[in-house]
This record gives structure tokens, C-alpha cells and sequence, in this order.
């Protein structure tokens, strides 16, 4: 897709990726459509970026909120949707409070299934028209101590494989884009500090989206950032047992810091 000519709805524009996808995707000439729940990040971001952005404040987990961003990417002729919004959890999954585990699918994996969904009507309108999930390394390479959030990007990279087969012979595209770590608000101290002591490498948001930008532009479908995590995910593909042997080495670490979020509460 020629980024010039896109009308780009991005989701989680007011978060640190989303930032970054904000200002390139202007950079590039492409008109963009913000989301995001928080107003006055919005409202700071479209000060910075002029007249090619408008703004649509919604919470993707609720319906209205999505048939709120629905009227106003229709309105604004989208014809490409960056399900980028997502929130992460640490911890255990058996000291992990249930509604977090749900806000956690509801998020990462049920809201852009549900405003791509809703869209897909909109955008086979199109002559051409590009959807890209933001998925996550865990989406490939399931986490100890993410339970939800791997098991929301595994299913969000699920989402994006079979809906490409199924919009095989029309003219929409589906990108997914796997980060590793990413230095944004996303990530709490405890999780940065976990990165820290596995030694963890974390991207930019600015070399992040630039990667997912170039992955766009060329027409890719799936593109993992980041090496040797590509590799890990590869190889958990068909020797999981492998994974599993590393990451049980580093379960240790892993409890010691999810401890630190509820030092009262046994991992
Ligand atoms: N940071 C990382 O280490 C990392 C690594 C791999 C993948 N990713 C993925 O990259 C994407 C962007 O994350 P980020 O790192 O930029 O995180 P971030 O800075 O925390 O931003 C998250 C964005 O999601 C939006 N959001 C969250 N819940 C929402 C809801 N219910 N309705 C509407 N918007 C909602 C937030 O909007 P408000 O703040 O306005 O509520 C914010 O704009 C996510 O999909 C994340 O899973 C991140």
C-alpha cells in the first residue's frame, strides 16, 4: 500500500507505539485517525500533527465504543485499520485478579476482532484497503508469568492468519507485526526490571513502527521484529519442549519479580 495515499484508523494512538505510528504515518503523507480512551493525550498529539489527523475518543471493549470508531471511520473513508490499542498483566496467572485476565482478552484479542469486523464492510468498499494487528514476540513464544497477554496475541496472530485466508480473493490485506519489548508505558517496573535481569532487549517505538511502516508499504504478512526472538519463536513452532526447558531455567527470576507486585501473595 502506498502510505500516501492511506486513511489510517490507528488504535492506542495516545500509547507510546501508537505515538510513533502517529508522526511517521503524517511523515509519510498519510491521513490518520486517532483513537484512543485518554482525550487530553489525544487532543496534545493532534496539536502536534496538524490537519492530517482527527481524533475519535472510544474504549474498544465496549460496543458503543466501537460503533463510535466504526461511524467515525466511515465518515473519514478509512481504508486502513491499525488494531494497535493493548494492555499487558505480570504475574501468575493464579494471583492474577479474574478481571484483569478478562480485560487482558477483551483488549488484546476480542476488540479488534469485533471493530474489524464491523469495518470489513467499509473497507471491501475500498479499491484497496490493509488491516495490521499488532500482536507480540508472545504471541509465537508463549510467556511464563504473561499467561493472558500470550494467550490474547496467540490468538490475535490465529485471527490475523485465518481471516487472510478468508479475504484471500478480495482486495483487503491482513499484517501482523510480532514486537519484542518495546520501551513504552505498557511495560510496569516490575516487567521492565524483569527485561533487565533476562537480559531482554526492548525496541524504540520509533524503530518499531518504522519496521511495521516498511511492512505495510511493501505488502508483507507477518513480520517478527527482533533476533534471536525470532528465532525462539520459530523454534518453539515445532520443539516447544525446547522453550520449555529454557524458560523453566528462568522461572525463578520470573516468580521473583511477579512477588514484587503482591509481595503478600505466594506465586
Ligand atoms: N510495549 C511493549 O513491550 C510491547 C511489546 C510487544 C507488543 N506490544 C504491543 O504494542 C501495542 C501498543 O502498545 P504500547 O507499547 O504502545 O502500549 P501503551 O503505551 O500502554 O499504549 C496502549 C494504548 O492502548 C490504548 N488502549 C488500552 N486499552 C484500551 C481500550 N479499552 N480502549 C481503547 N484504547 C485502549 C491506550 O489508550 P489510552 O491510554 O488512551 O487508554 C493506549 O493508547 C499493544 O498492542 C501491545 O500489546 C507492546
Amino acid at each position: 500500500m502506498q502510505l500516501n495515499t492511506a486513511r489510517v484508523l490507528l488504535t492506542g494512538a495516545s500509547g507510546g507505539l501508537g505515538h510513533a505510528l502517529a508522526h511517521q504515518l503524517v511523515q509519510h503523507g498519510a491521513q490518520v485517525l486517532l483513537s484512543g480512551r485518554d482525550a487530553a493525550k489525544l487532543q496534545a498529539l493532534r496539536t502536534e500533527l496538524g490537519s492530517a489527523v482527527s481524533l475519535c475518543v472510544a474504549d474498544l471493549t465496549q460496543a458503543a465504543g466501537v460503533a463510535q470508531l466504526v461511524q467515525a471511520a466511515q465518515a473519514f473513508q478509512v481504508n486502513a485499520l491499525i488494531n494497535n490499542a493493548g494492555i499487558s498483566a505480570f504475574g501468575s496467572l493464579q494471583t492474577q485478579p479474574w478481571d484483569s485476565v478478562e480485560q487482558v482478552l477483551q483488549t488484546n484479542l476480542l476488540a479488534p476482532m469485533r471493530l474489524t469486523q464491523a469495518l470489513l464492510p467499509h473497507l471491501r468498499s475500498q479499491p484497496q484497503a490493509r488491516i495490521v494487528n499488532v500482536g507480540s514476540v508472545f504471541g509465537s513464544l508463549p510467556f511464563a508469568g504473561f499467561v493472558a497477554y500470550s494467550s490474547a496475541k496467540a490468538g490475535l496472530r490465529g485471527f490475523s492468519q485465518s481471516l487472510r485466508r478468508e479475504l484471500a480473493n478480495s482486495h483487503i490485506q491482513v499484517l501482523y507485526v510480532a514486537p519484542r519489548a518495546i520501551q513504552t508505558p505498557l511495560n510496569s517496573p516490575a516487567v521492565n526490571a524483569l527485561n533487565r535481569a533476562l537480559g531482554n532487549a526492548s525496541d524504540r517505538p520509533e524503530t518499531v513502527a518504522t519496521r511495521l511502516l516498511q511492512a505495510l508499504a511493501q505488502d508483507r504478512k507477518e513480520v517478527h521484529i527482533g533476533f534471536p526472538e525470532r528465532l525462539f519463536a520459530w523454534l518453539n513452532g515445532f520443539a516447544p519442549g525446547l522453550i520449555d526447558h529454557g524458560v523453566a531455567k528462568q522461572l525463578r527470576t520470573i516468580e521473583l519479580h511477579a512477588q514484587t507486585l503482591n509481595p503478600d501473595r505466594q506465586p
